[in-house]
């Protein structure tokens, strides 16, 4: 029996989920474009879809994530044109400063409580002096009248995908989702937009050149 999480719906990942996740990713590039040349990782990058628009602007892109058959489909979409790595964001297999942009999408809202102070810690290590973090994850701004529909649909389909998945999700948002991310504290110069009626958040967050992870 696998132990993937993301075994069954890797293949069906795409079709359920990129017409919610295409307009956050092209938020996210708004907010901070990428330039030609620099290097790009997604943490947890799942089906890949989000590294192609990199990809496109000629960015050296790189992909981590824990789970084979999410991968699988990565390496299908992108066919060499990214470094794919399987792996645990908590223990990245990167040398310090390497990545001009850190991006994570619909990911840390599902990691365990205890892990997501070393994953950030991950994520700042490995992000050059300069460089960013892009965030896109649940807001925990108030929620319009919409932005409550999508909160349940969204919440409904966290409890689908397992009890840990969604017992993990409300302890994110418990704690204040990205903005509640106390470790994050060295970054700086954070810009966020709020979208979906208060239910999704896009935060850019600068690793300024003398910061340190607390
Ligand atoms: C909800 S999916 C999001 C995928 C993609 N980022 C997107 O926006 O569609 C979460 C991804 O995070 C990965 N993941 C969860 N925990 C992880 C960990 N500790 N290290 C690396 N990847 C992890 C999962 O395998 C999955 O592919």
């Amino acid at each position: 029996m696998t132990t993937d999480p993301y075994a069954r719906i890797a293949p069906r990942y795409d079709r359920l989920l990129e017409g919610f996740n295409a307009p956050l990713r092209a938020i996210g590039m708004k907010m901070l474009p990428p330039e030609a040349g620099m290097r790009v990782l997604d943490v947890g990058c799942g089906t890949g879809a989000n590294l192609v628009p990199y990809i496109e602007a000629g960015c050296e892109t790189f992909g981590l994530d824990a789970s084979e058959a999410m991968l699988t489909q990565a390496r299908n979409r992108l066919s060499g044109a990214s470094h794919l790595t399987l792996g645990d964001a908590a223990s990245m297999p990167y040398d310090d400063n390497l990545f001009d942009i850190v991006r994570a999408s619909m990911f840390l809202h599902e990691l365990a409580p205890v892990v997501t102070d070393d994953v950030i810690r991950e994520m700042i290590r490995v992000t050059a002096p300069g460089g960013s973090l892009v965030l896109v994850d649940f807001a925990t701004e108030d929620l319009t009248l919409r932005g409550r529909g999508l909160r349940v649909v969204s919440m409904i389909a966290e409890r689908i995908a397992g009890r840990e998945h969604h017992r993990n999700c409300r302890a994110y948002l418990g704690a204040g989702g990205i903005p509640g991310l106390t470790v994050a504290s060295a970054l700086t110069d954070t810009r966020s937009r709020v979208v979906g009626g208060g239910n999704m958040g896009i935060y850019v967050l600068a690793k300024g050149r003398e910061s340190r992870p607390s």
